[in-house]
């Protein structure tokens, strides 16, 4: 079965073409950060309209990549939450188009599951569930358990900024452009872990949750004094930033770990799938690594699969569709939120 899969819940317009659920025939994705950057983060109206100018060409790359024309095409995936609505709305009104002209179904995906299946992407066959499923983006923090493809039980997620957006913050503060979190990577390479002694949050009465807002306003009275505010001028020296960098990536990446791990024990999970953006990072993977016990497996997405991609929709929609065998009704309508 070929599937074409179409993802636009954000700043990246994404189509690719995968077989069968795992075997990626193209996968192009045509990022706005340009369009982003002067802003320091996402700006929803500009992101659906640029959604509108590049989907059909992206559309039509993504079937030309993968040597195929539009009569190839068994079922079309799209993400139908969560996201920007607007945004993705331009992707759920295509694929519902496309759907009646092609005369094949489709169906709408959950865009947060399909970060978690980008890791199950490279593997022979599905794992034996249960397993564990960490989502690690922009707009996203979640730790599941998975029973079952489709099938999930929240056991952690953030009370406040997601970590990717913790990281184009604190980004931000240290004069960094967005995207942050690259940019805190590469500044912390220079700098010491130890220096200043962030914290990221403890949520009492949920203690495998996450909360990021205060150690953010940690870096915000570090650079420029307590009680200081954004726009307040730094104190500190140009010198010590890579160590701001390192100090809060390091407490940061900790407590994810601590908290993966612990959820791991808790509900006897011995496979981790990791998924989104901020599962680039390189310094995250050698500390996970290092800090697991031998039993645990660690699984990350291939390149190219970590980011928002439509590889990850084609693939999770292959299984939707095995398993509901009709298409989604063309009433299907595109969720900002959705519980996994
Ligand atoms: O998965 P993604 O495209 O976003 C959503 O679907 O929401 O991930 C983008 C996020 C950005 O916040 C970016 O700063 C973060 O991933 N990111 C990183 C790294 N590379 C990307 N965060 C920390 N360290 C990295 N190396
Ligand atoms: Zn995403």
């Amino acid at each position: 079965m070929i599937v074409l899969g179409i993802e636009t819940t954000c700043d990246e317009t994404a189509c690719s073409v995968v077989r069968s659920g795992r075997e990626i025939l193209s996968n192009v994705i045509s990022s706005q950060i340009g369009l982003h950057k002067a802003y320091g983060g996402v700006y929803p109206e500009l992101a659906s309209r640029s959604h509108v100018d590049t989907l059909i060409p992206i559309i039509d790359l993504s079937l030309k990549e993968a040597c195929i024309t539009k009569d190839d095409v068994d079922l079309i995936a799209v993400s139908r939450a969560p996201g920007l609505i607007g945004s993705i709305a331009i992707g759920l009104n295509a694929a519902k188009a496309l759907s009646m002209s092609w005369e094949i179904p489709f169906v709408g995906v959950n865009h947060v599951e399909a970060h978690i299946y980008a890791a199950m992407m490279g593997l022979e066959k599905l794992p034996t569930f249960p397993a564990l499923g960490v989502v690690l983006s922009g707009g996203h923090t979640f730790i599941v358990k998975i029973h079952d493809l489709g099938k999930y039980t929240l056991l952690s997620t953030t009370v406040d900024d997601a970590i990717g957006e913790a990281f184009d913050k604190v980004a931000s503060l240290l004069d960094l452009p967005y995207p942050g979190g690259p940019e805190i990577e590469a500044l912390a390479e220079k700098g010491s872990i130890s220096k200043f002694p962030f914290k990221s949050g403890y949520v009492k009465e949920h203690p495998l949750y996450f909360s990021f807002s205060g150690i953010k306003t940690n870096v915000l009275y570090a650079l420029k004094g307590p009680n200081s505010t954004r726009n307040s001028p730094n104190l500190i020296l140009e010198e010590d930033k890579p160590h701001i960098a390192a100090s809060f990536q390091h407490a940061v990446f900790m407590d994810v770990i601590t908290k993966t791990l612990q959820a791991a024990e808790l509900h006897g999970c011995n496979e981790v799938f990791l998924g989104g953006g901020v599962t680039q990072s390189r310094t995250l993977r050698q500390l996970f690594a290092e800090k697991s016990p031998s039993h645990i497996k660690l699984h990350y997405p291939q390149a190219g699969l970590s980011l928002d991609n439509g590889a990850m929709i084609a693939g999770l929609g292959y299984h939707v569709f095995q398993e509901k065998k009709v298409s989604d009704s063309l009433d299907l309508e595109a969720l900002p939120r959705l519980p996994l």
